[in-house]
């Protein structure tokens, strides 16, 4: 007999009912994210047969240009997330503001935030993307949805997740309870526990970060970096690998998987003085998982889930991964502001 298998569905019942973790809103609020995923996957499956590929001619609040699956993205998490009756409102990466649940659905407590396409640099080149997902619970006894509703620090999530779209289709998700990975049977279209309680080992020998922005950071990354780079004749006494594959959810799979530090820092130039990623759809769910694997997030002056947010698209300063790395580079920028 084939071994059994525990589904997306199974387990988040269980967290329901056994470990008491999640509301059950909260769990069909998981569910119909994890299937407009899913409906993410076979269109980015797809590719050039449904001529989803390049890009639109729009562009969205930070100024990027929005590939096609980006918008079709954001449409497949907006229509199947709107009226579910569990959320408030919903924001994400690809519109300029939030959008408050309609008064033709109900409208329940969670506010759902979302980078629909992360990796777009990487849609045309048949690399992975994916999906970033964060669940906060309203505090506004449901009267009306602001922009200030939104700007809770990363600490108040629920439950937070991504999505892979890889060789293999994966969801990675938190719900406070550790991290679980579920793959994606194709055949069957349904989410199989394939890891539970995923850990970061605490030291590694590999590090991420896009070198080519080097002449612009500040000293204690740059110091770090050369630390890194000088291997096993430097003072760290070991040699390190890095890659970087620009897709955020790739490079922090990686991560969740054999250890790693992955780094977006702020730098010199006007454009990334507050950092690169943004805080709210990218940042803090990525943070939420990496310490719920025993990992650890900073911006390199404070812990990423203590941020408190002043506006919905805010960038942000990225350190994350294995604990002891990221403590060390916390412990370089505050030697440097001594
Ligand atoms: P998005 O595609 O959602 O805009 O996010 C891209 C992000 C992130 O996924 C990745 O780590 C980083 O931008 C890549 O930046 P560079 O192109 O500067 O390497
Ligand atoms: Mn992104
Ligand atoms: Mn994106």
């Amino acid at each position: 007999m084939a071994p059994r298998r525990t589904t997306l569905t199974q387990f988040l019942v269980e967290q329901q009912r056994s470990a008491r973790a999640i509301k059950p809103e909260l769990r069909l609020l998981i569910e119909v994210v994890a299937r407009a995923c899913k409906a993410i996957a076979v269109n980015v499956g797809k590719g050039a047969l449904a001529g989803i590929l390049g890009s639109n001619d729009t562009e969205n609040v930070q100024g990027e240009v929005q590939k096609k699956l980006d918008v079709i993205s954001n449409e497949i998490l907006m229509e199947a997330n709107e009226w579910g009756g569990h959320l408030a409102g919903m924001a994400s990466e690809e519109m300029e503001t939030f959008h408050e649940i309609p008064n033709r659905y109900p409208k329940g407590e969670y506010l759902l935030l979302f980078d629909p396409l992360d990796g777009s640099s990487n849609i045309d080149v048949n690399v992975s993307i994916g999906t970033i997902f964060s669940v906060l619970k309203s505090s506004d006894e449901l009267g009306p949805v602001t922009e200030k509703s939104f700007l809770l620090p990363g600490t108040q999530q629920v439950a937070a997740g991504y999505a892979v779209y890889g060789p293999t289709t994966l969801l990675v998700l938190t719900v406070g309870t550790g991290v679980h990975c579920f793959t994606l049977d194709r055949e069957m279209g349904s989410w199989v526990l394939t890891q539970s309680n995923m850990r970061i080992p605490e030291d590694t020998k590999e590090f991420a970060i896009n070198m080519s922005n080097m002449r612009h950071w500040d000293p204690p990354v740059k110091r770090y970096i050369d630390e890194l780079l000088l291997g096993e004749t430097g003072p760290r006494g070991k040699n390190f690998n890095m890659r970087w594959v620009a897709s955020m959810v790739a490079d922090v799979h990686r991560i969740m998987t054999r250890g790693g530090v992955f780094m977006y820092p702020n730098d010199q130039r006007p454009t990334h003085r507050a950092g690169h990623l943004r805080l709210m759809y990218e940042a803090n769910p990525m943070s939420l998982i990496v310490e719920q694997a025993g990992g650890a997030a900073s911006t390199g002056s404070e812990r990423i889930l203590d941020v408190r947010p002043s506006k919905l698209h805010q960038r942000v300063s990225v350190f994350l991964g294995s604990k002891n790395e990221v403590d060390r580079i916390a412990a370089y920028h505050a030697e440097a502001t001594k």
